[in-house]
């Protein structure tokens, strides 16, 4: 058997380049490397997210995007987190081996309570979630990004406590760290959806022209020499650009040959390029409403199979059945 990488996608609206080149670009390339199994965070969701079409139009969207994005169903189990309520009796009996202190010591946790938010029971125990989430699928690899590590290790903690307690059933997963991507945003930030400052993949003509055409850059007057690495616009267009064309892009830079509005255009048309054939397949998968509710389906019914047999273990381990 190959190894087990799974990963939870929180539904939470568009997804946009800092997404794209930070962490889906690499669950699909994954595909090729083990058994992947990757769901949509819908309980973990409702943690912010109370509004029921809300959370299903973001459910449906995310999904789309990851099949138009190359997820293959055939290879990798794709489905909604709510679909498998076993990893919410495993999330209970996981709290019974978690010390308070673990918990308490959560930086996404405390973030959110210094800016003010009100934490919910399922805010903190959010960290016990996504452990059950990884042991129940026995996973060996989970690919994160770095806000998310400290999440594997109470998964590690966790499944150390219960292992000596009960009995080995949970392998130690391992966390891959998603690509630090430099992906900055129209502002200059990195690129994030709470500041507001997004490309988002599936935009395209006017929309999206305006976004890229309001890149902020400085007032340096046309003409003048520019500095690429200074330049918000140009740390983009490498994402998308051959080694020559970046190249080429900075000596224009710096002889004072190109603008920024010139420099914007192409890394407009260079996004283009890179997401239209994306974009054709978003829009052939859409047409068909039965389309995403299927695959998701049968990933559930692949992950439920799977779920079920490690519950099987652990109802034992613990003594629910003999
Ligand atoms: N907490 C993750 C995030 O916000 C989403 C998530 C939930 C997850 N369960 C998981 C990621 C299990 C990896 C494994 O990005």
């Amino acid at each position: 058997m190959g190894k087990r990488i799974l990963s939870g996608v929180q539904p939470s609206g568009k997804l946009h380049l800092g997404n794209y080149f930070g962490a889906v670009k690499q669950h699909i390339a994954l595909q090729e490397e083990g058994d992947c199994f990757y769901f949509i965070a819908n309980y973990h969701a409702l943690t912010t997210i109370q509004e029921a079409q809300e959370l299903r139009d973001n459910t449906r969207d995310v999904a789309l995007d990851y099949l138009a994005l190359g997820l293959d169903p055939a290879r990798a189990a794709y489905f909604r987190q709510s679909d498998v309520p076993e990893v919410t009796e495993l999330a209970w009996i996981l709290g019974t081996v978690t010390n308070m202190g673990l918990l308490e010591r959560a930086v996404s946790y405390k973030e959110k309570i210094d800016k003010g938010i009100e934490a919910s029971v399922g805010l903190f125990t959010y960290p016990v979630l996504m452990a059950a989430d990884i042991l129940i699928y026995r996973s060996h690899i989970v690919p994160v990004g770095k806000d998310q590590v400290q999440h594997l290790e109470m998964t590690q903690d966790m499944a150390g406590k219960f292992n000596r307690a009960f009995g080995e059933i949970f392998p130690i997963p391992n966390y891959r760290l998603d690509k630090e991507s430099k992906v900055p945003g129209t502002d200059g930030q990195k690129m994030s959806k709470s500041y507001g400052n997004t490309i988002d993949i599936f935009a395209e003509g006017k929309p999206l022209e305006k976004t890229v055409m309001g890149i902020k850059t400085d007032s340096t007057p046309l003409g003048q020499p520019l500095d690429p690495d200074k330049c918000n616009v140009f740390t983009l267009y490498c994402l998308f650009a051959t080694p020559e064309e970046k190249a080429a892009m900075a000596a224009d830079y710096r002889a004072g040959k190109i603008g920024y509005g010139q420099a914007k255009k192409a890394l407009k048309a260079k996004i283009d390029a890179y997401f239209t054939p994306f974009r054709d397949k978003r829009k052939e998968l859409a047409k068909n409403p039965d389309y995403v509710e299927d695959v998701l389906r049968a990933g559930a019914k692949k992950a439920r199979a799977e779920a079920e047999q490690t519950m099987e273990l652990v109802r034992t381990a613990v003594g629910f059945k003999s």
